[in-house]
């Protein structure tokens, strides 16, 4: 079937206001670009791959979101009028409406960019306009109206009389147009003062036609912010952030500061688990019910199961099961995996390692390119001294082995089922199941009784 509708994205202007070697579009918020928003709630709305003006930093915005959309090239970038005559060639034929938005406002939803489609559907003139009324103009576009309220025109701030800069109906950027006008008059547009083709002006032309131009009034007015410096890139992330957790809150997640909690939008969390303060939850990361996270914790792209506490710690591409608790001061890197009941107190560090049912790890450790057991005890300070300074080796614990205070596990090595080693023993050799090993380097002083 053949699309009738097409989103059609503007983010090639060069961001000047942000004073930045990046493209303001790929500046993040809340872990993601910019532009990522914007393009999901087109996505939403079309149904279709939206298509993205790209100009400044062309490149960068394509690497960026090669697969989530189509791409047209403005080169110069000479206004947003003529940024979508740029959009024309990758619209496909026979497209019936036109969605526009612009690239730096990335709280607009797809709820929004749908009922302005709805409400063009329905409409006989070319154009259905997003609007907002606030007190700060924050140099958007002014809605100029006829006596009778119909509307006559947007006029960027720039070129604004005093009387219409006091007008606080704005311009948000959002537009659906009839395709078949827009194409017949975006070749009319005139050279703005500023010397560029203003997308606006279609309003003021399509009224001078006789034709009527329809405005809906946004009932949210966040969702407006469009990003121009640093300033207002703050302003979207804390309206972001209030919106994400907002909706947690209401699926049943205690947030106990929210105004000092980050949730990127990709993460997934349960029902009566609480996020204390200072917490950063990040990427793809899922937390299960009845958990306790923070204060102070960042987790990043990590599986947490069913009431698990952490305290001040930093867990990275990690998988941690049911009934695990953290901290404070642990630090779980990329391959880390606990299974349930794991104990890991203060300061203790796991990589590329798992952690089999009820270990306890209770003080000063790393473990690193190992596998342990069931129910191994980790001695305060213990060591996998898991590289010789050119390659990594593993360790393996058997199943109950008990790691004395301070042992350095020189890998490669296997600490036998039951075993246990000395304080302070410096293991370099494997031992055997239900065996003491002691000293430096430690050897096997004795066997243990099986219980
Ligand atoms: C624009 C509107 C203004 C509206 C405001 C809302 C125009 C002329 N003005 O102003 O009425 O209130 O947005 O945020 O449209 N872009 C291009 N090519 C260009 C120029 C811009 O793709 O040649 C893109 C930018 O990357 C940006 C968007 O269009 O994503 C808007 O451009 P910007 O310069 O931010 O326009 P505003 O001054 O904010
Ligand atoms: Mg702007």
């Amino acid at each position: 079937m053949k699309p009738t509708v097409v989103g059609i994205v503007l983010a090639a202007g060069k961001g000047t206001r942000m004073k930045s070697k990046t493209p303001k579009v790929l500046h993040p918020l809340l872990g993601q670009p910019m532009l990522a928003y914007a393009l999901q709630a087109m996505q939403e709305a079309t149904g279709a791959r939206p298509v993205v003006v790209v100009g400044h930093g062309a490149e960068a915005v394509q690497t960026a979101f090669a697969d989530q959309a189509d791409f047209a090239l403005q080169d110069p970038p000479l206004g947003t009028g003529h940024a979508v005559q740029a959009a024309r060639q990758a619209v496909p034929e026979g497209v019936r409406w036109v969605l526009v938005s612009n690239g730096d406002m990335p709280l607009l939803t797809a709820d929004t960019l749908r009922s302005l489609l709805d409400a063009q559907r329905e409409h006989a003139g070319p154009i259905t306009m997003l609007t907002v009324e606030v007190d700060d103009p924050r140099g958007f576009g002014r809605v100029v109206r006829f006596p009778d309220g119909r509307v006559q025109a947007i006029v960027e701030e720039a070129d604004a009389t005093e009387e219409q800069k006091r007008i606080r109906e704005l311009n948000v950027g959002a537009y659906c147009f009839d395709a078949a006008w827009l194409w017949d008059a975006l070749p009319k547009l005139p050279l703005s003062p500023k010397g560029e083709y203003y997308l606006t002006d279609l309003v003021g032309l399509a009224v001078s036609e006789g034709r009527s131009v329809q405005a809906l009034r946004l009932e949210d007015p966040t969702e407006a912010i469009g990003v121009n410096t640093r300033v207002h890139l703050a302003e979207a992330a804390a309206a972001l952030q209030r919106r994400i957790n907002r909706a947690w809150m209401t699926a049943g997640v205690t947030l106990i500061d929210p105004d000092r909690t980050y949730i990127e939008p990709t993460v997934r969390l349960g029902q009566d688990t609480v996020i204390w303060p200072d917490c950063y939850l990040r990427g793809e990361t899922v937390i299960g019910e009845d958990c306790e996270i923070g204060p102070n914790t960042i987790v990043e792209d990590t599986r947490i199961g069913n009431r698990c506490r952490i305290v001040a710690s930093v867990l990275e591409h990690a998988v941690v099961e049911d009934d695990v608790d953290i901290g404070p001061f642990g630090h779980l890197r990329k391959g880390a995996h606990l299974a349930k009941g794991v104990h890991m107190g203060n300061f203790g560090e796991v990589k590329n390692s798992y952690l089999g049912p009820g270990v306890k790890m209770g003080h000063f450790s790393y473990i690193g390119d190992a596998t342990i057991a069931e129910d191994v005890n980790i001695g305060a300070g213990t060591i996998t001294c898991n590289y010789d300074g050119e390659r990594k080796h593993p360790t393996k614990i058997g199943k109950g082995a008990f790691i004395g205070s301070d042992t350095m596990l020189v890998a490669p090595l296997e600490i036998g089922e039951g075993a246990r080693t000395g304080a302070g023993a410096v293991v370099t050799k494997n031992v055997p199941p239900y065996s003491l090993a002691v000293g430096v380097p430690a050897r096997v002083i004795r066997k243990l009784e099986k219980k």
